[in-house]
């Protein structure tokens, strides 16, 4: 299973030497890049790696959710195969989850598994799916449902990728990060809700310590068993908008978007089995009605979320299961709350006065 092996670098030139001694002595390299990455991520480091196809050799993929399946994984193999991949081989994979938890999917099954390294680009996938070893590609819109748990081999975090990330990606994997403060560090909490701006800045400098959160985490429970699943406060209720959005013409609800909204949800719920007061609900919603968009539901979709949320593979025997607080920086696995209650979070949800 091993253990995560994660370096951060603010110089480019630390993170070239550093590529320069992984790269030494290895096989074919291949690179994995969305449309996006090989435009404005690739040069940052491409003198490290001579694209000739001869040692190294970019495999580009189309940037969005829709290439992650496994007809996108079998593109992938046959280049790999056509390019004589060996188990001496590397895969970088050089982009956000997407390309993260396509790549990671490949490598780990092509010839049972090659070695990988991630160099994520995205906010989410800096402080969240490069790390922790799920790899996956969705099946139609059923999310990650075929994967593994393979480790990559390093993950190298150069923050200064995100530079040209847009705006909405910058604050969708800000939600992760407001997650990781609320699930496990009231002091993160404190510095993110005390800020007078959410801005990259902000954002840049925070990363290291909401990555650790993870890490730490997943480390002492890489399979999920228990305390990992902790990391999906705000999902329960968060994939199943994503979901329900998906099924809708607009399709225009980001991941970490959808966990936002998510959080609303489970911290009403979180208040309503009394693990944290009026008070800390009501600081944490009006701080993510400010930095995020509302949502428009109707009373059908409730129940369409409900339906949604049953066949979420966290759950077992048909209950819904939860990851809610008992305060801000503490949390707890495995609750099922009340159907009423649920019903009520979304009322809670849809009622919310956002801002704009
Ligand atoms: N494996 C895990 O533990 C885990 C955890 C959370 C999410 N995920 C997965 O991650 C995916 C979402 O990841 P994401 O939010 O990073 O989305 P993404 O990878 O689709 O990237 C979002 C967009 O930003 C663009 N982009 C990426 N880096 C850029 C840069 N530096 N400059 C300009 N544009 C850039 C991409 O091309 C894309 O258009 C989902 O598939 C989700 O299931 C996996």
């Amino acid at each position: 299973m091993g253990k995560s092996n994660i370096h951060i670098f603010a110089h480019s030139k630390d993170l070239k030497q550093h590529l320069g001694i992984l790269l030494k002595g290895r096989g074919r390299i291949f690179v994995l890049a969305d449309s996006n990455t090989a435009e404005h991520c690739l040069p940052l480091i491409q003198d490290m790696l001579p694209l000739d196809g001869k040692d190294t050799m970019l495999m580009a993929v189309e940037a969005g959710e829709e290439g992650k399946n496994l007809q996108g994984a079998m593109d992938l193999y046959n280049q790999l195969i056509d390019y004589g991949a060996d188990r001496n081989s590397l895969l970088i994979n050089l982009g956000g989850g997407m390309v993260c938890d396509l790549g990671g999917f490949v490598a780990s099954t092509y010839k049972r598994g090659i070695d990988f390294i991630h160099l994520p680009t995205t906010v989410l996938a800096q402080v969240d799916a490069s790390i922790g070893g799920k790899t996956g590609v969705n099946l139609g819109l059923l999310k990650n449902m075929v994967g593994t748990f393979t480790q990559a081999q390093e993950t190298l975090i150069y923050p200064e990728f995100l530079n040209t990330l847009p705006k909405n990606e910058v604050m969708s994997g800000f939600a992760e990060i407001l997650k990781h403060a609320l699930i496990a560090d009231q002091e993160l909490w404190k510095i993110l809700s005390s800020a007078d701006y959410v801005d990259l800045p902000l954002i840049k400098s925070v990363i290291p310590r909401a990555l650790k959160i993870k890490e730490d985490i997943v480390n002492r429970d890489f399979k999920e068993q228990g305390e990992r699943k902790k990391l999906n406060f705000g999902h329960t209720i968060g994939h199943a908008l994503e979901s329900l959005i998906l099924e809708s013409p607009e399709r225009d609800l980001l991941h970490g978007e959808a966990v936002a909204l998510g959080m609303i949800c489970e911290c009403y719920l979180s208040m309503k089995s009394k693990g944290i007061s009026n008070d800390e609900l009501d600081r944490i919603c009006s701080f993510i009605a400010l930095h995020f968009k509302g949502i428009e539901l109707n009373r059908m979709q409730f129940h369409r979320v409900i339906e949604i949320m049953r066949h979420d593979k966290k759950n077992k025997q048909a209950r819904i299961n939860f990851t809610l607080l008992h305060g801000i920086g503490a949390s707890i696995v495995d609750q099922e709350p009340e159907m009423e209650h649920i019903m009520e979070a979304l009322g809670y949800l849809e009622r919310y006065p956002f801002p704009s």
